[in-house]
C-alpha cells in the first residue's frame, strides 16, 4: 500500500515536472552560439555575457520578423552593425518583451541569416564581421539569442539603465515564469532525493 502510493507521488511528480519544465530546455543553435560568444569573449580577456530574458525574448520576435526573407549579400552580418532594424512594428516588438526604446538603446541588435543556421557559419558571422566590433565591446554585460527558420539573432545588453534591457517593475508574466522555474526546480530536486532513496 505505501509502496503504491510511493510511486503514485513518483509519477504526478515526475508528469508534472516533465510538462512544467520543459520550456527551460532551449534551442540548440542558441546554446551553442552563447557558449562560443563567452568562449571568444574569455580568449579577449573580456567579462562573460549573461543571458537577459528581455533580449531573448527580443531577439526571437526579431527572429520571427525575419524568417520570411531569404539570405541575401545584404542580409546578416551585412547589414550596418549598430542600425536597430528598421521594422514598422520594432516599438510593439519592444513592448512584447516588456521592453521601450529607453532602456534599449544602449544595446546592440545583430540580425544574421545563415542558411541551415551552420553552427560554424553563425559564429564566424559574428565573431569575423562588423560585428564582432560589438563583441570586443567592455561596455556589454548580457546576451539574448533568438533564432527562426535561417535567421539567428543577437542582442547585447549594457549595465547600464539606458541599454540594462530591464524594465523598472516585473511584470505579471514575469512573475509567473519565475515562479514556475522555481517549482520546477524544487520539484527536479525533490525527484532526485526520492529517487536516491
Ligand atoms: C589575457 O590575459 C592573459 C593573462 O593575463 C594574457 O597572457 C593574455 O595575453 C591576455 N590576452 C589578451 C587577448 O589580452
Ligand atoms: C550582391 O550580389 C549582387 C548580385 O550577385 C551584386 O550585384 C552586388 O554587387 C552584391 N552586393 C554586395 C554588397 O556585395
Ligand atoms: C555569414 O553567413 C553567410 C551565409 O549566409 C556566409 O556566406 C558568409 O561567409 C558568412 N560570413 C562570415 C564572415 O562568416
Ligand atoms: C575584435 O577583436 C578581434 C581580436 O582582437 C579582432 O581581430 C577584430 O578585428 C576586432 N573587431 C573589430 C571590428 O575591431
Ligand atoms: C521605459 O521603461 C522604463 C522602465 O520600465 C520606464 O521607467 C520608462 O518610463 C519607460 N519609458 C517610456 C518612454 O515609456
Amino acid at each position: 500500500m505505501a509502496f503504491s502510493k510511493f510511486s503514485l507521488i513518483i509519477s504526478l511528480l515526475l508528469s508534472s515536472t516533465l510538462f512544467l519544465c520543459h520550456p527551460v530546455l532551449s534551442d540548440n543553435e542558441e546554446d551553442n552560439l552563447y557558449s562560443e560568444i563567452n568562449k571568444y569573449r574569455k580568449s579577449l580577456n573580456l567579462t562573460t555575457l549573461t543571458k537577459n530574458d528581455n533580449a531573448e525574448c527580443l531577439a526571437g520576435e526579431l527572429a520571427d520578423q525575419f524568417k520570411n526573407q531569404p539570405c541575401t549579400n545584404t542580409t546578416g552580418a551585412n547589414t550596418v552593425p549598430g542600425t536597430e532594424p528598421q521594422l514598422p512594428n520594432y516599438p510593439n516588438l519592444l513592448a512584447k518583451c516588456h521592453l521601450n526604446v529607453s532602456i534599449t538603446r544602449d544595446g546592440a541588435v545583430m540580425p544574421a541569416c545563415v542558411p541551415g543556421l551552420d553552427p560554424s557559419l553563425v559564429l564566424t558571422n559574428f565573431t569575423k564581421s562588423l560585428y564582432s566590433e560589438n563583441l570586443n565591446d567592455t561596455k556589454f554585460s548580457g546576451i539574448g539569442i533568438g533564432s527562426d527558420d535561417n535567421w539567428i539573432v543577437v542582442v547585447l545588453t549594457t549595465s547600464n539603465p539606458e541599454g540594462s534591457y530591464s524594465p523598472a517593475v516585473a511584470s505579471g508574466a514575469d512573475m509567473i515564469s519565475k515562479i514556475s522555474l522555481t517549482y520546477c526546480s524544487i520539484l527536479l530536486l525533490l525527484l532526485g532525493n526520492m529517487l536516491m532513496l
